[in-house]
């Protein structure tokens, strides 16, 4: 009769479960630097402001400038030495990339160096 419980107790957290991935599955899109896009005009850091991010949102990186490819890297280590090379995770060049955020921090470099100080940065996606 416990076992039984336990069973039907169990079935209900796993469809409440289920509930709450679904609520989950509604990622964002966010573009960077709205409608300024990305490159050495924008202040990421303002546009980063009071904003939060979820695993599997997705950032869009806008740009027609042909030094604004840029990197993910795959440590703060490669990102606070902006190296684009070493770390690298993947590389976006096509103007307008899509990137799916994973569960952590996310680092962004751009590919271009002189660009680097500027325009690096990382969210943490929750
Ligand atoms: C970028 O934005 C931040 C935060 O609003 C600000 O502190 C900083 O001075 C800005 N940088 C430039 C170069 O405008």
């Amino acid at each position: 009769m416990a076992m039984k419980k336990i069973l039907v107790a169990g079935i209900f957290v796993s469809a409440f479960l289920l509930l709450l991935q679904c609520e989950e599955a509604h990622a964002a899109e966010f573009v960077v630097g709205d409608d300024q896009g990305w490159g050495p005009q924008t202040n990421v850091s303002r546009w980063l402001e009071g904003k939060s991010f979820k695993a599997g949102d997705v950032l869009i990186f806008r740009y027609t400038c042909p030094y604004c490819s840029f990197v993910t890297v795959i440590s703060d280590y490669y990102y606070r030495l902006c190296d684009a090379y070493s770390g690298l995770k993947k590389f976006y060049n096509s103007g307008n990339d899509r990137v799916i955020l994973d569960y952590g921090d996310n680092f962004f470099v751009p590919s271009y160096h002189e660009y680097c100080e500027k325009l690096k940065f990382k969210v943490f996606a929750n």
